[in-house]
């Protein structure tokens, strides 16, 4: 812990664990590679039996002139699974994966073998902005959370009497003063500044097409399914342990301050309005007892909360 200030605070990073350390996704399975394979048990509570990209690009349809796309920057892909999606549904676009670990990029090559893909090797927040216009569309699925976050900050943190050389600290307060983001409310707080970043290099390079999504700390459950669909959301960033490192939920209202105030519009939502689940008596059942009859309905209520949890952004530059 840092206490520069009369808090201890820290930054929370991954990216060692990225670089030197990961080799598998098994253990935060993403919503994106849940569904991927094609018997899995979670697609037979789906309207229509599909992968994650598949959905999403449907549905990107309606925001974006998909059709007219070619050059898609993604980071941070993982498996490569969404950007494959993508390809089998518009085999035009030219992708450029970015990815800072070595482990992951590799297993995008194979995924993606056969397509005209560039790949870079390298942490998105030291990526040469210069590097950004060429762009058309950018995608970040399920990844802010790993990117830097400041935890344990107090109050002490706006108060002008204790400001610190700490340059993350600076530049979180001055993140704060940019986007007018209003304070949070408990003592304690975390502070997506990794995810901020990012967002706002995007943004900065006028990228005209963004879709972000990221397990967010503000999710809600519509009223009609809250009797049935558990979601508690703190209204800060949570922690999440994983295997070798910690993430952090994201406040995805702060990310929508940073794109209006470029200029962008944004339409936010939950997994769920893409990933059109049939709510069958049998699910019903299910998730009433919260997967207590076996290991497959235990995933199964894991995933529909997931749908909940998981909130998008889809931005357009105006
Ligand atoms: C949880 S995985 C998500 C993978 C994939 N998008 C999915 O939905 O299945 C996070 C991804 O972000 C990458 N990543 C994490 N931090 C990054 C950073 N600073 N720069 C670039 N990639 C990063 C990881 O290597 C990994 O590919």
């Amino acid at each position: 812990m840092i206490s520069l200030m009369k808090m201890d605070y820290k930054l929370n990073s991954t990216k060692t664990y990225h670089v030197n350390e990961l080799n598998t996704l098994g253990w935060e399975l993403t919503v994106c590679n849940a569904l991927y394979p094609p018997q899995t048990p979670l697609r037979k509570i789906l309207a229509r039996n599909d992968s994650y990209g598949h959905f999403l690009y449907d549905y990107l349809c309606r925001f974006l002139p998909m059709e007219n796309l070619r050059n898609v920057i993604e980071i941070g892909g993982g498996y490569g699974y969404l950007m494959k999606d993508f390809l089998d549904r518009n085999g035009s676009l030219r992708p450029c994966m970015v990815d800072i670990s070595p482990f992951l990029l590799e297993r995008q090559k194979e995924t993606l073998e056969g397509y005209e893909a560039s790949y870079r090797r390298e942490d998105f927040l030291e990526t040469d902005p210069a590097a950004l216009t060429a762009f058309d569309l950018a995608v970040l699925n399920e990844n802010l959370g790993d990117f830097p976050t400041l935890i344990n900050l107090n109050e002490e943190f706006f108060d002008p009497s204790s400001r610190t050389a700490d340059p993350n600290v600076r530049r979180a307060l001055a993140l704060f003063e940019r986007y007018h983001f209003n304070r949070p409310e408990k003592r304690l707080f975390n502070f997506n500044i990794g995810a901020i970043e990012a967002l706002e290099k995007i943004c900065a390079s006028g990228i005209p097409h963004v879709y972000l999504s990221e397990h967010s700390c503000e999710a809600t459950v519509p009223r009609h399914l809250q009797a049935v669909i558990h979601v508690d959301s703190q209204g800060s960033p949570e922690r999440i342990s994983l295997k070798g490192h910690d993430e952090y939920s994201i406040k995805m209202s702060y990310l929508e301050k940073v794109a209006h105030a470029f200029g962008y519009t944004s339409v936010r939502g939950p997994f769920a309005d893409f990933i059109p689940v049939a709510f069958t008596d049998r699910l019903r059942v299910i998730l009433v007892s919260q997967g207590r009859y076996g290991d497959e309905d235990e995933m199964i209520c894991q995933f529909v909360e997931d749908l909940y949890k998981y909130e998008y952004l889809i931005l357009t530059k105006e």
